[in-house]
């Protein structure tokens, strides 16, 4: 058995899969913004903010963009240079082999669906809550999963069968209904921007850094701009999901990595102004609520902007969950044209040129999922999954300069090894921060990956076929 067989990377290997290739450098921009600004900045900034890092929130950002940086980087090396189907699934398939390149798939298909569903809960709580203020607000019977209660959270189920029809029309439409829905989430992050900016109180930033950089509680729990940095990295998944278009890209070796690494920078700048605003106009101790940003325009008095801000998380949410429900369903094609899962399910719709059985699988599944289990502690498996991934797409950096260094690349990280050794160091840091359950978590969902490895992937592989290599 070789567990180290491997596809080349090959700069000429952007193959026709059938899908449509049709989206350029704003679309791929536009959707890895999509996919990252959400629950991260509209949520989880205020939790960061009163239990762990205090006003030094917005280092906790830097550091957890520096972390993200690092790895877009080397994101954008291998997609300007490998080739092939894109994703830290394909480049782990060129540089490490067909074991790891699975295990990495598994784990993308972790991240993108628990993300899916868990960012659907949310939604569906802002959803629900905007319904209440006019009057139509729905009962709890069918906002909450039967263990908490209700009998199924009907808007999460159904604004996930909603994102699926859309998949299956088609990605140019999915792209455009992206692009608006963005546009409004820019808009409302600028009234924020806007009606903060005159509203800051000096004194609401000190003490700066109120948890110190690393501590812990007297339960042992990490507090302090480290262990806020890991939290709020969630703001930061998302960009990834841009590598995933590379088969309906049109220019993929240029635009992909423009893509990543222009909605990266463009939601790090936003990230840092939005959470050094947000502790400036009020008092870190009073955003512990699930809508910090538009909480504390209501304390500002500044109920319109509120409401405002309420649409443009709606919308944010809305974004994120289509994007990266986008990506899922780009990773299993990926994994089943490859035989690692069932072949059929590459099946491309001729007229929509989407792989509608993936999309209609996919979205029943994480419906079902969103509808019927409460999702909330699940998210922390988001992190460290995407971690986990970005690890070895840096640590791909380095093995595919060592194993083919002639290959093309029309983009390479500068100062030789040292940008990926960092994102190594700083992806694989944040991890450790991380809760231990959520490690065991991981391991179990891992251990359940190897097990399907070799009772049906390894068999079922295309490398099997000497044809296809
Ligand atoms: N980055 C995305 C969010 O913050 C997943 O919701």
């Amino acid at each position: 058995m070789d567990l180290f067989r491997r596809k080349p990377a090959n700069p000429a290997a952007y193959c026709d899969s059938g899908l449509k290739r049709c989206l350029g450098a704003f679309d791929l921009t536009f959707l890895g913004i999509g996919a990252i600004i959400g629950t991260g900045i509209f949520v989880l900034t205020g939790i960061a903010a009163a239990e762990y890092s205090g006003p030094a929130v917005v280092l906790s950002f830097v550091l957890a963009g520096l972390a993200s940086t690092f790895a877009a980087l080397a994101y954008a090396e291998l997609a300007a240079s490998v080739g092939g189907s894109g994703s830290a699934y394909g480049y782990s398939y060129a540089a490490f082999g067909e074991m790891i390149a699975w295990m990495v798939g598994w784990d993308l298909i972790l991240e993108y669906a628990v993300s899916v569903a868990a960012v659907a809960n949310g939604w569906s709580g802002y959803f629900n809550n905007a319904l209440s203020a006019i009057g139509i607000g729905l009962p709890n019977l069918l906002t909450k999963a039967p263990v908490a209660g209700g009998l199924i959270n009907l808007p999460a189920t159904v604004i996930i069968l909603m994102l699926m029809i859309l998949l299956i029309i088609g990605v140019r439409e999915s792209a455009r209904v992206n692009v608006a829905m963005v546009f409004v989430k820019l808009l409302t992050i600028a009234v924020f921007i806007g009606v903060a900016g005159f509203n800051i109180h000096p004194e609401n930033w000190s003490p700066f850094v109120p948890f110190g950089w690393f501590e812990h509680t007297a339960e042992g729990q990490p507090i302090g701009i480290l262990a806020g940095a890991s939290i709020v990295f969630f703001a930061y998944v998302g960009f990834d999901a841009v590598s995933t278009a590379v088969e309906e890209a049109r220019n993929p070796q240029r635009d992909v990595p423009i893509g990543i690494i222009a909605s990266l920078f463009i939601c790090t700048l936003i990230y840092i102004v939005v959470s050094g605003l947000l502790t400036g106009i009020v008092s870190y101790t009073q955003l512990n609520v699930s809508s910090p940003v538009a909480y504390s325009l209501q304390l500002l008095g500044y109920n319109w902007a509120s409401a405002l801000v309420a649409t443009g998380v709606i919308t944010g949410l809305t974004t994120v969950m289509l994007v990266l429900y986008y990506a899922l369903t780009r990773i299993i094609f990926a994994m089943s044209r490859d035989g690692l899962l069932s072949q059929k399910l590459a099946h491309v719709h001729p007229k929509t040129q989407t792989p509608i059985r993936i999309i209609v699988i996919s979205g029943v599944i994480i419906s079902l999922v969103a509808g019927l289990l409460p999702l909330g502690v699940l998210a922390e498996l988001v992190n460290i999954g995407t971690l986990a991934a970005f690890v070895l797409v840096s640590l791909g950096v380095i093995v595919l300069r060592l194993r083919q260094p002639d290959l093309p690349r029309p983009f390479k990280n500068p100062f030789g090894y040292t940008l990926p050794i960092l994102g190594i160091l700083s992806c694989g840091a944040l991890m450790m921060f991380l809760p231990v359950v959520t490690w065991l978590r991981f391991l179990g969902w891992l251990a359940i990956g190897f097990v399907i490895y070799f009772a049906y992937s390894y068999r079922h592989s295309r490398l099997n076929a000497p044809q296809t290599h």
